[in-house]
């Protein structure tokens, strides 16, 4: 006999039950989320949101999905992992790593990475090595060891979680490996990396196409590898590749405009900016320091508004003269010595006299205290 109270009871039951498990996993998989949050943070920082109405918040949102990626302003920072590098930091360090040159040789930015997607950067540039005792891979800028148990598989984890968010964006993530911290670069080391993007999680989240960057469409919601990196010790099977590569020994240290085919059947390039040491003789001071950096990182900007529209353009606008006396690190190329404006504010009248062109991608030290530099990058 059909008993409609009985089903209705018995419906409610599974409903509830049902309500239960999911409530029960979902607070699981929370948990662990925020585990993972928590060991990325020293990296990652805490995502505090983003206020609705800020114009980079989401600005992807407003491009068209046909946009080609090469055709786009994309804000980036040079050595991102140093935000919080200062010297209480490397003092807390300084067991694994010894003494070490001061920390301000080494810190080149002060917000964290969610800050920096909150406030519109979108490239980031990351080095990786193995952490103390060679198990996991975490961040390094040189000697400097920024976070000796946060995993890269934890900062990748933030990304995504920020990306389910915030699905109108994509991210450009920069790997390389640093050499300068005595851990080894070995088969292990290559094969954990590959094992990282070629994971279903990976691949949910890293964009798989091999060689080309298409359309902002294509990229909404996802990571794209810029891979400064050599798979060389691995083993054959494992071929899959995925973004582009931009190979170490190709990419000329200190190089003002460097040109790096990487596709060739579609005779895709790179061309890039990386002048960072600045070569002048010591005590020639911040103003000529800044004015030679300056220099070279316009006359890049100058051909991406300029040349080969349809070609990636990489400027690095982050520098040093670290040796000269007194030294020029990171935070005085980028915003000068309170007499001498840096890169930073002497870059900003030229970028928003051009707004509207291409620039493509300048990754940028310090960013943050230069209000409009972001907004005057991508053309808002
Ligand atoms: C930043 O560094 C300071 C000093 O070492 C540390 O106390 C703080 O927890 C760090 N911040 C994060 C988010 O890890
Ligand atoms: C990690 O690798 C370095 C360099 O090969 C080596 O000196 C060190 O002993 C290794 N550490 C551990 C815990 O295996
Ligand atoms: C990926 O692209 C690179 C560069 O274009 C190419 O050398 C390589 O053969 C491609 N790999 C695969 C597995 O298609
Ligand atoms: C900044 O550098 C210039 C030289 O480039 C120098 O003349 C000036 O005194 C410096 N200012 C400060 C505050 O150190
Ligand atoms: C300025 O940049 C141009 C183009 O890269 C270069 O030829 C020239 O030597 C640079 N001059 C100075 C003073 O840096
Ligand atoms: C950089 O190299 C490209 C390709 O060789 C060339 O067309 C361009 O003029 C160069 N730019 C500068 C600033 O030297």
């Amino acid at each position: 006999m059909f008993k409609p109270q009985l089903l209705h009871c018995l419906s409610s039951l599974v409903l509830a039950t049902l309500s239960v498990a999911a409530s029960s996993q979902s607070y699981l998989a929370q948990s662990a989320l925020t585990e993972i949050l928590n060991r990325g943070a020293p990296i990652l920082g805490f995502d505090t949101g983003c206020a609705i109405e800020h114009p980079t918040c989401d600005w992807m949102a407003k491009l068209p999905s046909d946009t080609k990626l090469v055709h786009m302003n994309l804000p980036g920072t040079h050595d991102t992992a140093t935000w919080n590098y200062t010297q209480e930091t490397q003092d807390a360090l300084l067991g694994y790593t010894g003494v070490i040159p001061e920390a301000k040789f080494f810190q080149c930015q002060e917000h964290s990475i969610f800050q920096m997607l909150n406030e519109g950067i979108r490239v980031f540039d990351l080095r990786f090595a193995w952490n103390p005792g060679n198990q996991t891979i975490g961040f390094h800028h040189a000697q400097a060891l920024l976070a000796p148990t946060t995993r890269m598989e934890d900062v990748f984890f933030g990304l995504y979680s920020w990306l389910d968010k915030h699905p109108s964006e994509t991210i450009l993530v920069s790997l390389n490996h640093e050499s300068g911290t005595g851990t080894p670069n070995n088969p292990e080391l290559q094969e954990h990396l590959y094992g990282i993007f070629n994971s279903d999680l990976g691949k949910k989240y890293w964009l798989q196409t091999n060689g080309t960057l298409g359309t902002l469409g294509e990229s909404r919601g996802k990571l794209i590898l810029l891979q400064r990196f050599n798979y060389d010790m691995l083993p054959p099977s494992l071929s899959n590749r995925i973004g582009i590569q931009l190979p170490p020994d190709q990419w000329t240290d200190n190089g003002p405009n460097i040109t790096i085919l990487y596709n060739q059947a579609e005779a895709q390039f790179a061309f890039i900016e990386d002048y960072y040491e600045i070569g002048l003789p010591s005590g020639s001071g911040v103003a000529l320091n800044v004015q030679w950096k300056l220099n070279a990182t316009l006359a890049h900007l100058q051909d991406a508004t300029t040349l080969n529209p349809d070609q990636l353009y990489i400027s690095f606008a982050s520098s040093e003269h670290n040796s000269d006396v007194p030294p020029e690190y990171p935070r005085i190329m980028a915003l000068g010595n309170g007499t001498v404006p840096g890169v930073n504010q002497q870059m900003l009248p030229w970028l928003k006299e051009r707004k509207g062109q291409r620039f493509g991608i300048v990754m940028l030290d310090f960013y943050d205290s230069v209000p409009g530099l972001v907004e005057a990058v991508i053309g808002l």
